[in-house]
């Protein structure tokens, strides 16, 4: 097989991106691109972050700022597809069609929509208090991201991979019912990628309003950097680097070698001062030409406009063919179009033996066994209720015609093969795929 492998990455648009974003994702999903044989897709999540946020201002301006960050970073349009989610009018299309397939009851057990209603409870307010049905619907729109462009792998926190299992469930389900026209996504996990601290030492996080922004000033930068919690040892004191958040963030910026000479200078007892000056330089060094490139994006709106409009065109070439497949797929079709054989989904169900269950006028409770074409092969006798008649029913289909003597209609001998042979086959299916 030559057929590259694609990886698909989404970016919610809800708010600005700081530093954690920038080492957790940008820098490595920009460095993944740059690789000669993988085939990308980078879109901004504009229909997310709808879910996360009612203001329309913070939407476009967050849409800005990442497009922004993640072109100065050096992601190359040209050689990656990058586009805005609500560009391509196929996925909300291809959201619908998921949602026919997915039962309820997975999106019930979501993390996000779960943690909400657990939230909820414990308070004593309603279980869906705060919860739209956007939140409940998130992970069928982030199948159909992923499922659009029949992406193979999708580099994602640990926090994302029961959406991708999502992703492939529906993919299945989708598959089993109109035939294989999805690919089944993958999560892909960045074990290497840590996780920085922010200011306070805590996980960087808008939620924690702990962030450094990725693109502020350098006197901005100096400030915020100024303020990582430390302890109060003086200089001259060995200072440890576990636990250190400033130790931490230099490393994710810093080589081997300048860890090394970091990690000594804290064992010489260097003071907090002096160390955030070098953490300070050190991050400067490594984001001031892309700030520059930043801020003149960040200037001219129109120039990222555009290239988000020739992503859309890059990536609607591919979604709108899939589509009319995908319709034609699920029976949305041209009425003048015949339906024939070869519209029949490839994995057509294969007709099974069957148990069909029944009260006669007697009020009593039956059961006939069909062959795969609905011929009868086996009748019962009456029974005083439906429990007996189901318990009737499994001992044939676990042991077969030994144990039910006096509870069916006799059976020709000529009858006797079909019947084990139709009990095995519904058994050998049932076992390989219990949706059937
Ligand atoms: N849910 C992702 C996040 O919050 C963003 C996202 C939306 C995404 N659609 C996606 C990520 C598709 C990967 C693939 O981080």
């Amino acid at each position: 097989m030559s057929h590259p492998l694609r990886y698909l990455t989404g970016i919610t648009t809800s708010g600005t991106p700081h530093l954690g974003n920038y080492v957790g994702s940008i820098r490595p999903s920009v460095a993944a691109s740059q690789q000669a044989h993988a085939q990308s897709f980078y879109f901004l999540a504009d229909y997310h972050a709808l879910i996360k946020t009612g203001d329309p201002a913070r939407i476009q301006q967050s849409t800005l700022e990442i497009a922004a960050s993640w072109l100065a970073a050096g992601l190359d349009p040209e050689r990656v597809t990058f586009y805005r989610q609500s560009d391509i009018p196929q996925i909300p299309e291809l959201t619908w069609f998921l949602t026919c397939v997915l039962g309820k009851g997975v999106l019930n057990r979501a993390h996000a929509y779960k943690a909400q209603v657990d939230k909820n409870l414990a308070s004593g307010v309603d279980a869906d208090t705060d919860v739209t049905a956007g939140l409940f619907m998130y992970p069928v729109l982030m199948g159909a991201d992923i499922l659009m462009f029949k992406a193979h792998k999708v580099p994602v926190g640990r926090d994302q991979i029961q959406h991708i299992e999502m992703a492939r469930d529906m993919a299945k389900g989708f598959n089993h019912m109109y035939g294989e026209h999805l690919v089944l996504p993958e999560a892909l996990i960045e074990e290497s990628v840590a996780t920085l601290p922010g200011l306070d030492g805590r996980k960087m996080s808008k939620s924690y309003d702990n962030t450094i922004p990725l693109f502020s000033s350098r006197e901005q930068l100096k400030k915020l950097i100024a303020g990582i919690v430390t302890d109060s040892s003086g200089p001259g004191v060995a200072k440890q680097t576990e636990g250190s958040a400033l130790f931490q963030i230099y490393q994710a910026f810093a080589n081997a070698e300048e860890t090394a000479a970091m990690r000594s200078a804290y064992a010489d007892g260097i003071a907090w001062g002096d160390a955030k000056q070098m953490l300070f330089e050190r991050i400067d060094q490594d984001i001031a030409p892309m700030r520059e490139q930043y801020q003149a994006l960040i200037a001219d709106p129109a120039k990222i406009e555009a290239i988000l409009q020739a992503g859309a065109v890059k990536a609607t070439a591919l979604s709108a063919p899939f589509m009319g497949e995908l319709r034609h797929a699920v029976g949305l079709r041209k009425l003048a179009l015949p339906s024939t054989a070869a519209n029949k989904p490839k994995t057509a169900k294969v007709n099974l033996p069957s148990f069909k269950q029944y009260r006669e006028s007697d009020g009593q409770f039956y059961f006939k066994f069909l062959d795969a074409d609905g011929k009868l092969l086996l009748q019962s006798l009456g029974f005083a209720t439906p429990k007996e008649a189901a318990l009737a029913m499994s001992t044939l289909q676990k042991q077969g015609l030994p144990g039910l003597e006096g509870q069916l209609a006799s059976v020709s001998k000529s009858d006797l093969l079909k019947i084990s042979e139709a009990l095995k086959q519904l058994a050998t299916t049932l076992k390989a795929d219990p949706l059937n």
